[in-house]
């Protein structure tokens, strides 16, 4: 049997000229948990297709599978994957990883998720299930970005999702959003490790400045914004989560495409 599924593309949302989200079919024996990556991609001229990992942006109770991704002029498979129509074929691998998931993460009260860029996508999955908002008493989601612009599902979390059948009334009570830009005026600004650190993040949403014992953060973004945000919370004694031995903290780096 294959590695992969073929599935196909149902909607394509671009949100700015380097940022798009698309949905695809499901296969119903795909399974992951929330907060995963998989391989996907498209097959070319070649026997093997092109493929790239990414956060499953969908919850893993959704029909449908949803992905969010940047575009690359020159990217062997962005420059390809930023032109696709519903009903083009995507192939999407049968199985999921990753090390943003719950079970590796101590018991706390807060959760912060804390994504740069792309790396928002597996928390979008994480806030829709129901199991976050079980295990802490508040999630704080942090997106940072340079621009306006790319805060990409402001809408989703602040209007749909306090909404939503399953999980409306968690996210209204537990959710705290938290968007920061960098490069131009916003009402939130700066990087997120220097909103941690002076602790304007944790005076900004009235929650009291972090500590070993209440929080656990989730990092997802560019490399150097994990190697910064790790550094910090490394130096601060805070221990790495991984599968087999639950943290204080995970990470992933977010999906780049040079
Ligand atoms: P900045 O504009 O100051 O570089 P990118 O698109 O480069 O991945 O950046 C996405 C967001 O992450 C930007 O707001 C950027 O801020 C921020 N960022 C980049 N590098 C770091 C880092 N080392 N630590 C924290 N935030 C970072």
């Amino acid at each position: 049997m294959s590695n992969f599924n073929e599935e196909r593309v149902l909607s394509v949302h671009h949100w700015t000229d380097s940022l798009f989200s698309f949905r695809t079919t499901r296969d119903p024996s795909f399974r992951f948990r929330n907060g995963e990556f998989t391989m996907i991609g498209l097959k070319g001229e070649g026997a093997k297709p092109l493929l790239r990992a990414y956060s499953v942006v969908s919850a893993n109770y959704e029909e449908e599978l949803e992905f969010f991704s940047i575009k690359v002029a020159n990217g062997p498979l962005t420059s390809k994957l930023q032109h696709l129509k519903v009903g083009d074929p995507i192939v999407v691998s049968r199985k999921a990883t990753g090390t943003l998931v719950l079970d590796n993460l101590m018991p706390g009260r807060n959760l912060y998720l804390l994504g740069t860029g792309t790396g928002l996508a597996p928390f979008l999955a994480i806030i829709k299930d129901p199991e976050t908002y079980e295990r802490f008493e508040k999630v704080v989601l942090v997106h940072g970005c340079r621009h306006v612009q790319e805060l990409a599902y402001g809408e989703t979390i602040t209007e749909t999702l306090p909404n939503h059948e399953l999980i409306g009334e968690m996210v209204r009570d537990q959710l705290v959003y938290y968007p920061t830009v960098t490069r131009e005026p916003f009402r939130n600004r700066g990087r997120i490790t220097d909103l941690m650190t002076s602790g304007k993040l944790f005076s900004d949403i009235g929650l009291p400045m972090m500590t070993r014992e209440a929080d656990r953060f989730m990092l997802c973004g560019s490399p150097d914004m994990i190697r910064d945000t790790r550094d910090l919370l490394a130096g601060a004694d805070y221990v790495e989560g991984n599968h087999g031995e639950a943290g204080h903290y995970v990470i992933e780096k977010a999906f780049v495409e040079k």
